[in-house]
């Protein structure tokens, strides 16, 4: 059964300054089933009766934000996915929590159909208005990477490209210059980063000697030297590297250590005042630095009494274009399972130019 949507307050304060604390407020909670919409009743009962559907298996680990729209990739963690790149209304319309719509459509998901979206991992949405969406793949499909224009109602869905590798594309960023749009890929777990030149429709890796990679984050459009944040898995070190170096076509890069997270973290997030968001494994908080001062890592949210095992994860968020962060927060032995939040915090996404804070 679900809940009516709740709208409340949640007092929140990071610990170390009131400007990295966020006063989040509830959009809704869903007990149990987080549901699609299904193209009948017939398909949903069959998928429901053949495991191919587990409501209780949703998982949502990536997220983009876009108008009055959320995008999310639910994690593939255990059978019952039956698509994995979903919409969201921001805005709560009805007396239940909104449904999952498979995005773009339920037809363009099919796992093992090289075609189709089979497995989305990371998302972003950039400054015109497209959604990028990694592809995994699947054991016989390289993975891929797709754009969907969001402001042409969704009809331009475009298989941008096709990597020539196999599995373990984990999150991307997205570096608009004047020459050109790249993506800088981290794969899970090697030792390199894959970059992406939407104008020359090419691919190449870039080695990082002796650093493995999994989360990535991007520094501000138009900063001055713009930086690449490599989470190095296993020791939880943060490194950089100089995006001028990739962009010239470098093939290695050496990251330079800054500092260690204090858990492992799945993903971060970069806003444009130069701020880094970091969640992680088995942790019921989230973390951030401020990267115009030296690293210190700060606590930017709490949740107390969420129980965590090393292999489960609780916060996916993103940032819109109006300066509101959007968080979902997953509890795995507690109702409600599923909350979403949003939190006026003053910055947009790293993809817009960098701004300073008014004070
Ligand atoms: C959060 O709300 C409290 C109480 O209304 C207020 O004092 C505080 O300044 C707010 N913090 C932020 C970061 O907006
Ligand atoms: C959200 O849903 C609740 C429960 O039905 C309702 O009372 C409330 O008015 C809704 N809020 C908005 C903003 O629509
Ligand atoms: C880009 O490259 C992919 C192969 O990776 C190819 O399938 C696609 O047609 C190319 N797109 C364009 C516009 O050339
Ligand atoms: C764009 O490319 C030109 C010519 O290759 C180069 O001189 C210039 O530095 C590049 N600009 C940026 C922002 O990378
Ligand atoms: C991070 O921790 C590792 C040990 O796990 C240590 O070797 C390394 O020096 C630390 N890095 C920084 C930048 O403090
Ligand atoms: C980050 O640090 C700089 C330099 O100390 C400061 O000016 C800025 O206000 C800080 N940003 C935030 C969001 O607190």
């Amino acid at each position: 059964m679900t809940t009516p949507f709740l709208v409340a307050s949640i007092f929140l304060l990071g610990l170390s300054s009131l400007t990295t604390a966020a006063n989040f407020t509830q959009v809704f909670e869903s007990n149990e089933i987080i549901d699609f919409e299904w193209p009948s009743e017939e398909i949903k009962s069959q998928v429901l009766e053949d495991g191919t559907f587990k409501p209780e298996h949703m998982y949502p680990i990536f997220m983009a934000v876009y108008g009055t729209r959320i995008f999310f990739s639910l994690y593939k963690i255990r059978p019952g996915t039956p698509v994995t790149l979903v919409s969201l209304p921001t805005s709560n319309a009805s007396s239940a929590p909104p449904k999952l719509t498979p995005f773009p459509s339920w037809d363009m998901h099919k796992t093992g159909d090289c075609n189709k979206i089979e497995e989305a991992k990371g998302l972003e949405v950039d400054s015109v208005g497209r959604l990028w969406v990694l592809d995994e793949g699947s054991y016989n499909c390289n993975c891929k990477i797709w754009t969907i224009d969001l402001i042409k109602n969704d009809h331009h869905t475009k298989l941008i490209h096709r990597f020539s590798f196999l599995h373990s594309l984990h999150d991307l960023v997205l570096d608009e210059t004047p020459n050109g749009t790249f993506a800088y890929i981290a794969r899970r777990y090697d030792f390199n980063i894959v970059v992406f030149s939407l104008e020359r429709n090419q691919s190449w890796i870039v080695d990082t000697p002796g650093k493995r990679v999994n989360s990535i984050a991007l520094s501000p459009k138009n900063q001055e030297a713009r930086t690449l944040y490599l989470y190095e898995p296993f020791s939880k070190e943060l490194n950089s590297i100089s995006v001028a170096e990739v962009r010239k076509g470098t093939r290695t890069a050496n990251p330079k250590a800054i500092g260690n997270w204090s858990a492992e973290t799945y993903r971060m997030l970069m806003d444009n005042r130069g701020t880094i968001y970091a969640t992680f494994w088995g942790r019921n908080f989230i973390n951030s630095w401020n990267t115009s001062q030296p690293f210190e890592v700060q606590r930017f949210y709490e949740d107390a009494g969420l129980e965590l095992d090393f292999d489960q994860f609780a916060f996916t968020f993103a940032l819109d274009q109006s300066e509101t962060l959007w968080m979902t927060v997953l509890d795995w032995n507690r109702q409600p399972k599923y909350r979403l939040l949003k939190a006026a915090v003053g910055a947009k996404s790293y993809i817009f130019e960098a701004s300073q804070v008014s004070e």
